[in-house]
């Protein structure tokens, strides 16, 4: 049985997205590749209650190490079928207002859990990707300027310095923070980019979503509990009023439909928001930015050629 493989499928968009493709996806394994395995377990049972897919399983996955990733691709291949039919980039950690924090590689945790560890996993599950197959980075209209989103838009300097800010042991802070996470999902709406390039001839079709603002999911729960309240409590209230602010279901039941359902099977290289194909922003289609996000993540992931199936160089 192939596989489709959704990341941070135990909570939110990634969850919603998972009981979408339980039911369009029947004779696919979906597995869901989570860093609480407890949580994916329970996130499967639900599932199944709803869906009665016989077909779920969870795999460990953390993206804020290499290796756990790495180990993630060794257990993945110990299952009877190695073929992925979807690969879904979709968990991502918020802002981190706090203290700058850093993944087990020593990367800043907002760049290396939310581009490096998706970038790493997607260039070692490649040679598993069957052709026709997809691949989706869920980003974030916040890497766009212009969609005016109220949180600090990206500043992409270069791949290293976001990998390596210059000032360490700093408090992020409400901007930083901010900054860092639009700057990460800018990487992942340039990835989706990169790699549709790089695998044309392979008939693999690569997109970006972006859910739009989606209150009540994990997103914000490592947030001062006042913020956290408003968001998950008071602001869904206001869904159906405010464009491109959606409720979890709909932005999981997009994120499944853009990647497996026949409909969508023509849309390659686009970024996907409020349910319709856009233009994402123009820094996301910078030469010079993509080139050296490409060649810098090789280079941080020390991912080796013999591991996947696109040039490296
Ligand atoms: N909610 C929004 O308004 C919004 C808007 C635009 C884009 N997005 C994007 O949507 C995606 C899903 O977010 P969400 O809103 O559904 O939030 P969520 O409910 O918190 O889901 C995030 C998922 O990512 C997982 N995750 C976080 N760090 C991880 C790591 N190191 N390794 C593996 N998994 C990890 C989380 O696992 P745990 O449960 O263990 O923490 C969770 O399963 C993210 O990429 C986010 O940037 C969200």
């Amino acid at each position: 049985m192939k596989s489709i493989i959704i990341t941070g499928a135990n909570s939110g968009i990634g969850f919603e997205c998972a009981m979408h493709m339980a039911k369009i996806a029947p004779n696919e394994q979906i597995l869901l590749a989570c860093r609480n395995v407890r949580q994916g377990n329970l996130a499967i049972q639900k599932i199944k209650k709803e869906t009665n897919h016989q077909h779920l399983i969870c795999l460990k996955l953390d993206l804020a190490s290499l290796e756990s990733v790495k180990n993630f691709k060794s257990n993945f291949l110990k299952l009877q079928n190695s073929a992925i039919t979807a690969l879904i980039n979709n968990a991502g950690i918020a802002p981190n207002i706090k203290d700058t924090a850093y993944t087990k590689d020593s990367f800043e945790i907002t760049f290396g859990t939310n581009h490096l560890g998706g970038f790493y996993l997607t260039l070692l599950l490649l040679p598993y990707i069957e052709k026709d197959g997809s691949i989706t980075f869920t980003a974030s209209d916040t890497h766009d300027p212009n969609a005016k989103t109220g949180v600090e838009p990206p500043n992409y300097t270069s791949t290293k310095e976001l990998a390596f800010p210059k000032v360490k042991n700093e408090k992020a802070g409400m901007k930083l923070g901010q900054r860092r996470y639009s700057t990460s999902k800018l990487c992942n709406v340039m990835t989706a980019y990169i790699l549709h390039n790089k695998l044309i001839d392979e008939n693999i079709r690569v997109n970006a979503f972006d859910p739009g603002l989606t209150p009540g999911t994990g997103f914000t729960k490592n947030f001062p509990a006042p913020l956290h309240f408003v968001v998950s409590r008071i602001m869904p209230l206001f869904i159906r009023f405010k464009k491109n602010m959606n409720s979890p279901k709909t932005s999981g039941t997009r994120l499944a439909n853009l990647t497996f359902a026949n409909e969508f099977q023509n849309l390659d290289g686009i970024y996907f928001s409020d349910g319709e194909v856009i233009k994402s922003s123009t820094d996301s289609y910078n030469k010079s930015y993509q080139l050296d996000l490409w060649k810098s993540s090789i280079e941080l992931t020390g991912i080796k050629q013999e591991e996947t199936i696109i040039p490296l160089t």
